[in-house]
């Protein structure tokens, strides 16, 4: 079993109260603190990390930046909470989490959204497509300025393998907490358990739900394989992670400033990427060969067929959505599987 951290509440008070007092420390550098919940060994980590080391080499006289993995500085909502306020400058949040703050962010979590990873990625990488998705929490506080590969989402269990939506039936599955994962998950027929990621395993092994889902590294980078052995391809969704920053300290930057962070956000979502590929063989082959975790590649379209009305609900109660969902099925079209 992997040893997890929880958040740590007296880093977190102390962290804000320095920030409180000054927003300095170390000499007159301004301390950028950067929170997510992933592992050291993850992407998202070893991405943020490539950023820290361009801002310091570009910027290093005036900027001191923090990562703080493993949930230190809370769960996503927290983090994304704190980054609102500015308690802290920047945070990893799921997609998913984003969708209680705008609506908007709730076109990409539908299921079955895009139809291949290259549409995904392309439409991700579409201005068109994220920007008015990005720019629509500036009221609140704070602001995308990039997204983050996350693969793609699976059911996974402890015991029960998923070949069809049937077998679903009566499990209790984690799901984010998120009302379109919950409606999914309920039409999909499996009884939705929304909780943060960082309490999931401890559910998993205390029996509380008797599965989850979610892309590969979590069966191994999270420990979630230790107990769960069945992981079943029905690729119900590709969930970014999204890079939000604090619209005051954004605005603070000077121009140039503003552009070398820019450079740095898109180092960020090219370091991760690279390193997501790599992260996901390695994960299948340690889920499977240490762990004993069973891969299962159940037919798709009967989970698809369920979930797909979803996509008509959302755009007709949320019209203003349509051309970003339009663009998005240019994609598709364009990189069908
Ligand atoms: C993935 C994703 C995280 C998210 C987690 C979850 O790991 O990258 O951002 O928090 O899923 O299921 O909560």
């Amino acid at each position: 079993m992997k040893l997890r951290l929880k958040p740590c509440l007296l880093l977190l008070c102390l962290l804000l109260l320095t920030a409180a007092l000054s927003g300095c420390s170390g000499g007159d550098k301004r301390i950028i603190r950067i929170g997510h919940n992933q592992a050291t060994d993850h992407p998202t980590n070893i991405a943020l990390l490539a950023f820290e080391e361009f801002i310091e080499s570009e910027l290093g006289d005036k900027y001191d930046v923090e990562v703080y993995p493993s949930e230190l500085l809370g769960s996503q909502t927290d983090m994304v909470q704190l980054t609102q306020t500015g308690a802290i400058d920047f945070c990893v949040a799921s997609n998913s989490i984003l969708e209680t703050f705008s609506r908007n962010y709730t076109l990409f979590n539908l299921p079955y959204l895009f139809v291949s990873s290259e549409a995904y990625h392309s439409a991700m990488d579409d201005p068109a497509i994220t920007e008015p998705i990005f720019e629509s929490t500036k009221q609140a506080g704070f602001e995308a300025v990039t997204w983050i590969d996350a693969g793609t989402r699976n059911f996974y269990t402890v015991s029960t393998p998923i070949e069809s939506p049937a077998d679903l039936k009566g499990l209790k599955i984690r799901v984010q907490q998120s009302p379109t994962n919950v409606t999914m998950m309920s039409l999909l027929g499996g009884s939705a358990t929304p909780m943060g990621f960082g309490e999931v395993y401890t559910a998993l092994q205390s029996k509380v739900i008797d599965g989850a889902e979610n892309n590969e590294l979590a069966l191994t980078s999270n420990g979630h394989g230790d107990v769960c052995k069945f992981y079943s391809y029905d690729m119900h969704q590709m969930i970014p992670d999204i890079l939000i920053g604090n619209c005051g300290f954004l605005d603070s930057l000077s121009e140039e400033e503003r552009a070398i962070f820019n450079e740095g956000f898109k180092i960020v979502n090219t370091v991760e990427r690279e390193e997501w590929g790599k992260a996901v063989d390695a994960a299948k082959e340690r889920a499977a060969n240490e762990q004993g975790v069973t891969f299962l590649y159940p037919e798709v379209q009967p989970f698809q067929d369920i979930c797909t009305p979803m996509h008509q609900e959302l755009i007709a109660s949320n019209p203003d959505l349509a051309p970003i969902y339009e663009g998005i099925q240019s994609w598709n079209a364009a990189y069908a599987d």
